[in-house]
């Protein structure tokens, strides 16, 4: 059956597909926060309804923490497993929302119509295209294209605690597939698809100093007694040194430099510093000295501060010395940089620092390794030229400055190549206030994965 026969029965879904992802977007499936766990588990149970009326008997497997939804359906090769995550960051802060996040509309915007709803772009929308695709073939041949192993996690959004126990403990099960899909990452931009071959690692730690054993007036005990909030800045500001460098003892240890090849592929790709930066009110890259943009967002490794709590911060004044003070610290790592030595280094630098009569508390929230592609693969050059076919422009590899632990764990534990492949776009609001999903990437985001699944089946040929 031509492929073009699946293209145009997506086109003539794609109502009933946006009623879908809908009803998954209404659901507040925030992985992170303990108060939606229920939630969580109702977004993996619509998921395995949603993939029962496909004919997968999947189902959502209990873990330590939220579940994973894993069904297998389809015959033939090659044996393809789809991974999606169905948990969402949290949506504050919520006053800076248009509309309610869990709330999901179709709003018409300069660049077109776009899907607007926590979730919407990263990852429910994005996960969607995959099943859509599905759906579509299924309707279509009466068939599936191949194996297809559905892979959904509830926690990718906070570090993925569960993931390694289930990916061990499901090891005979999921070592079958010959290669992983992952639906998570973005366009190279409106135009240009892209597959990404290089991820960044991540390793998030939060801080704790506490100085005095309570809240202290600040005329009374100002002067002479300690504050956390001082000791916490005098730590921060001292994890970069003036050229943007991270002052982690061996922090550096692993970070490669990109060859010479990828370097120039990346030159060409022609991306646009000043627009990337200029669409959020910016004007200059502020990462390390002597580093292009793209460099500093794909290959370089970096700390940053992401929140920070201490003291009083409601409305008005309060003159309070603080009891404690806290901060969220992360840093994207690349190469063969080793989350755990640098947790130890980091640990130990910033327990030097403490003044007497403080006390240091760290607590570590998941650790992960970059991870490259290997695109010797001939799949990829197959997906490219799919993707190819559905774009404007011809797809790109591209890198990426986000974290994925799934794709490094998959070829640690499974022995199992990934490719990314993704429709988000730069202004998607990803993880911040108004998150939206164009609805052409949705649409083409589907159309594509009919293309791709078509072309890794052999049937390109046929059409
Ligand atoms: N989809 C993102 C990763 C991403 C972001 C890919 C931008 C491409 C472009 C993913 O869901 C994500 O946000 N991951 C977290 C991981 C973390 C919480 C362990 C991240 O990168 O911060
Ligand atoms: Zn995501």
């Amino acid at each position: 059956m031509p492929i073009n026969a699946v293209l145009d029965r997506i086109d003539a879904d794609l109502d009933a597909a946006l009623d879908r992802l809908f009803e998954l977007l209404r659901i507040p499936s925030i992985s992170t926060d303990p108060a939606y766990s229920e939630s969580c588990q109702q977004a993996a149970d619509w998921l395995v309804s949603d993939l029962a009326g496909l004919g997968v008997s999947a189902e959502a497997r209990p873990t330590q923490g939220h579940p994973m939804v894993l069904g297998t359906v389809g015959e033939g090769s090659p044996h393809l497993l789809f991974y999606g995550h169905y948990d969402v960051q949290p949506a504050d802060p919520l006053n800076l929302w248009d509309r309610d996040p869990f709330d999901p509309a179709i709003e018409e915007t300069p660049n077109g119509k776009v899907l607007r709803g926590r979730g919407s772009s990263d990852d429910k929308g994005q996960l969607m295209t995959f099943v859509e695709a599905c759906r579509a073939w299924k309707a279509v041949n009466g068939s599936w294209p191949c194996r297809i192993t559905f892979l959904f996690e509830g926690e990718e959004e906070s570090g993925s605690p569960s993931l390694v126990p289930f990916l061990e403990a499901n090891k005979d099960e999921l070592s079958q597939p010959d290669l992983a899909l992952i639906c998570d990452t973005a366009l190279f931009n409106r135009d240009t698809p892209a597959i990404t071959t290089m991820l960044r690692g991540l390793l998030g730690e939060e801080v704790t100093v506490t100085g005095p054993t309570r809240d202290l007036h600040s005329g009374y005990y100002g002067g002479a007694a300690i504050n956390p909030i001082r000791v916490l800045s005098r730590i921060i500001s001292s994890l970069h040194d003036d050229t943007g460098r991270i002052t982690v003892p061996g922090f550096y240890d692993g970070v490669p430099e990109i060859p010479d090849e990828m370097r120039a592929q990346w030159d060409a790709l022609g991306f646009d510093d000043k627009s990337f930066l200029g669409e959020v009110g910016l004007s200059q890259p502020a990462g390390e000295a002597g580093r292009s943009v793209l460099e500093q967002v794909w290959s370089r490794p970096t700390c940053e501060v992401n929140g920070i709590i201490g003291g009083y911060t409601g409305d008005g004044f309060k003159t309070v010395l603080p009891s404690k003070a806290s901060a969220k610290i992360s840093f994207r790592l690349v190469g063969t940089q080793d989350p755990h030595a640098i947790r130890e280094s980091f640990r130990s630098m910033v327990t030097t620092m403490v003044p007497p009569d403080c006390k240091i508390d760290f607590k570590g929230h998941g650790n992960s390794h970059a991870s490259v592609m290997s695109t010797t693969n001939p799949a990829f050059e197959t997906a490219r030229q799919a993707l190819s076919d559905e774009w404007t422009n011809p797809a790109a590899f591209i890198g990426s400055g986000g974290s994925i632990p799934i794709a490094g764990h998959f070829k640690e534990i499974l022995g199992m190549d990934s490719m990314l492949i993704g429709f988000g776009l730069d202004d998607d609001q990803i993880h911040s206030p108004n998150e939206k999903y164009d609805l052409r990437s949705f649409h083409k985001g589907t159309r594509s994965w009919a293309r791709v699944l078509d072309a890794l089946t052999g049937s390109r040929a046929a059409s």
